[in-house]
């Protein structure tokens, strides 16, 4: 395991000198862009070179405009931080759900149901938004089916042929997302007349399957995908070695916020000894397969690896 593994995430929000912490995970903030810049120097010191941008915006709508928007805040941030830090790896979460009043991954139809393919549209707008701005590489979460072709296709179009892509491939329809919903307001949530699903178990995957995790990762790699994760990452280590075994690609594993929120929480309670209980954690995912590890955990697990 060494520092050049891991991807810190961070959450960025409009405004000056902000830097909130997220009640539900002790330890992360949503930063404005100012805020975040000091961070990532610090981060960079620490020995990580990679960051995950998730945005939260100033205006939910029905088309998620902020996702796309030029002026939107992953947009700005992204131009900020490759401004002062050229060699930084900056990749960005492609997705609506934060940016949507009702907190799908995907357009919504009157009835409520996600329209697939209407959702493609407004995701490789937004990877594009963030290409231009100066994103190294693409990590689309919003598990609707063919969203990587259609990305690589609008990114390729466009002259942004070596930006790369990270999918989601794997990602399971979790509880452990919670904490992140609450961080980036955005649980699904009805609103007036449309009956909102409560969950994304239309979209993400039944955790009881196994196989189902093969065939999105092999349909993910043939539709352009550099990159494949599986997340969450701890009950799903087989998942992780199964993917090892069977492609050859780069493998990237997400610890997600439960699971952060989790050790945090014990460990603060005396329980369990952080160092040890994430380093022991992070190696059993290496062990499994992965190559990359992406943890709100990066920065203190990369200062304690060196
Ligand atoms: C957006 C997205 C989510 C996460 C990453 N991208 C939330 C979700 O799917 O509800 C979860 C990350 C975490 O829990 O740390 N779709």
């Amino acid at each position: 395991m060494h520092p050049d593994q891991l991807v810190m995430p961070y959450f960025v929000q409009a405004g000056r000198k902000v830097k909130t912490e997220i009640n539900s995970m002790p330890g992360q903030f949503r930063y404005s862009p100012d805020t975040l810049l000091k961070e990532v120097e610090a981060l960079q010191k620490s020995g990580v070179n990679s960051i995950l941008l998730f945005g939260i915006p100033a205006h939910k709508d029905s088309t998620a405009s902020e996702a796309w928007s030029s002026k939107g805040i992953v947009q700005q941030a992204v131009r900020e931080i490759k401004k002062r830090f050229k060699d930084l790896l900056v990749m960005t979460d492609v997705c609506l759900c934060a940016y949507m009043d009702h907190g799908h991954c995907g357009v919504l139809n009157r009835a409520g149901e996600i329209e697939n393919d209407l959702s493609l549209e407004l995701l490789s707008r937004t990877a594009l938004s963030h290409a231009e701005a100066g994103a190294d590489l693409v990590a689309p979460s919003d598990m609707m089916d063919g969203r990587v072709k259609n990305i690589r296709g609008v990114l390729d179009q466009n002259g942004f042929q070596d930006i790369s892509i990270m999918s989601y491939a794997a990602k399971y329809a979790s509880a452990f997302y919670g904490p992140f919903r609450d961080a980036a307001h955005s649980a699904p949530a009805s609103k007036g007349k449309i009956r909102v699903p409560k969950d994304r178990k239309t979209y993400q995957m039944d955790f009881a399957n196994l196989r189902e995790a093969m065939k999105e990762i092999a349909i993910d790699i043939k539709e352009g995908a550099d990159i494949m994760m599986v997340k969450p990452a701890l009950a799903y280590l087989d998942v992780i070695r199964e993917a090892r075994n069977r492609f050859d690609v780069p493998l990237a594993a997400y610890l997600v916020s439960g699971e952060y929120s989790m050790i945090k929480a014990a460990a603060a309670k005396g329980w369990v000894d952080e160092k040890a209980v994430v380093t022991e954690i992070m190696m059993g995912v290496v062990r499994a397969g992965a190559n990359i590890l992406i943890t709100y955990h990066a920065r203190d697990l990369a200062k304690w690896l060196q």
